[in-house]
């Protein structure tokens, strides 16, 4: 008889596009448990054209035979990804019920007439390449739905650290962020990291800036925080989402006199800006969810996510929160920058044994779904 399957894998690259996450997870008992994970690099001209792409989705001149080529190439290095994620342990491909695939957002378009959120990666070629099922399209039922098919993060953080504690709030700070809050609900609350690796690319030639020491050593400008903060998107109520395809450079340099401020301060605005978002972010979450019966205060936002790194983030965080406990996911046992792709293997889980999941208080959606399209593997 054949053994029931109890692992899935969590497979995707997010908006700061820094290279794949896999994550092999059990989920044999009630809480998943992360038994293996892989960070994978993308072959450099790939992230080059990767991040290209992210900015000129919106442009005139893309090329069609461009972004099948890149849907090709990805489903490969996604592949290789779960290769050597698998190449780590002994687990058997029959215990696998199959890979959760987000694949490469290049374009999430909710706000559309005919809304639309596009992930690279060919799920048929990396079901092939890699002998397993493999579900994707996570975000597309959900948009048909009426919901704007992101965040999707908020129905793991709500799975995994606020079933048993309701003064929890979670924040995934990727290129976007996006917030969980104590009563389930979730959203986007604008840029994480994407505006503070887009600018000192620009200015440093560097990927990111390590624990945030170069926006440390800016001053951050007031005058330019209150202006970006008056952008559409922080003021628009939830449910709402957005992408690098939103803030990007084009989008700092509609509001900002990047030539009269010092570069550095600019970073240490940029920084800020990411920390008041979501702080202000949860105090709407607080207000908007307080019954006035209850007096619901947080005690913990939980961070996760590259952006729990940056210690300067972590310090504006915890000073816009005084009366709360910011930490990293770690505090609760789960490593910060795996939860995401724990995210993927458990949504993979949920579609292969046909779980609807509820993204109602979250993405807007009409009613609880099944996401993803399973590409079954065929032995
Ligand atoms: N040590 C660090 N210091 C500062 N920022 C960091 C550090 N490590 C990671 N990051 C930030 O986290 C980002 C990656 O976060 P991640 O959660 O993988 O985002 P995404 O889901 O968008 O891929 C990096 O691009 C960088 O901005
Ligand atoms: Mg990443």
């Amino acid at each position: 008889m054949q053994k029931p399957n109890k692992y899935a894998i969590g497979l995707l690259s997010g908006t700061s596009i820094d290279g794949i996450d896999a994550v092999l997870a059990d989920f044999s008992s009630a809480q998943p448990q992360i038994v293996a994970v892989h960070s994978h690099p993308f072959p450099e001209e790939l992230q080059a054209e990767l991040k290209q792409l992210a900015v000129e989705i919106n442009g005139p001149s893309l090329m069609l035979t461009d972004i099948m080529r890149l849907h090709g190439e990805l489903s490969i290095v996604f592949a290789d990804a779960v290769h050597a994620l698998l190449s780590q342990n002994r687990c058997p491909h029959e215990l696998i019920a199959g890979i959760g695939f987000h694949g490469q957002t290049v374009g999430h378009h909710p706000e559309a007439e005919l809304p639309w959120s596009l992930q690279l990666g060919d799920a048929n070629r990396l079901s092939l390449l890699t002998g397993l099922s493999v579900v994707s399209g996570f975000r597309s039922m959900d948009i048909a739905a009426g919901g704007q098919g992101a965040p999707l993060a908020p129905l793991l953080h709500r799975e995994i650290f606020q079933a048993s504690d309701t003064r929890t709030a979670v924040v995934n700070i990727g290129g976007i962020a996006n917030l969980s809050q104590a009563d389930g609900s979730g959203f986007d609350t604008g840029p994480g990291n994407c505006l503070l690796d887009a600018w000192v690319l620009q200015n440093k030639n560097q990927n990111y800036d390590p624990n945030g020491s170069w926006a440390a050593s800016g001053q951050a400008n007031e005058n330019l925080i209150t202006t970006w903060l008056q952008d559409p998107y922080f003021q628009l109520s939830p449910p709402k989402s957005t992408g690098t395809d939103y803030f990007n450079l084009n989008w700092l340099a509609q509001y900002t006199p990047l030539d009269s401020i010092p570069a550095a301060d600019i970073q240490a605005s940029l920084s800020e800006l990411t920390a008041r978002s979501i702080a202000a972010s949860l105090e709407f979450s607080l207000t908007s969810s307080l019954d006035s019966k209850r007096d619901i205060t947080i005690a913990k936002l939980l961070v996760c996510g590259g952006g729990a790194h940056n210690t300067d983030l972590m310090m504006r965080l915890q000073n816009l929160l005084p009366d709360v406990q910011v930490s990293t996911t770690a505090v609760a046992g789960v490593d910060p920058d795996w939860v995401e792709g724990l995210l993927f293997a458990w949504l993979g889980w949920q579609r292969l044994n046909n779980q609807a999941v509820d993204t109602r208080k979250i993405t807007g959606a009409e009613k609880p779904l099944l996401l993803g399209a399973i590409y079954q593997a065929v032995a």
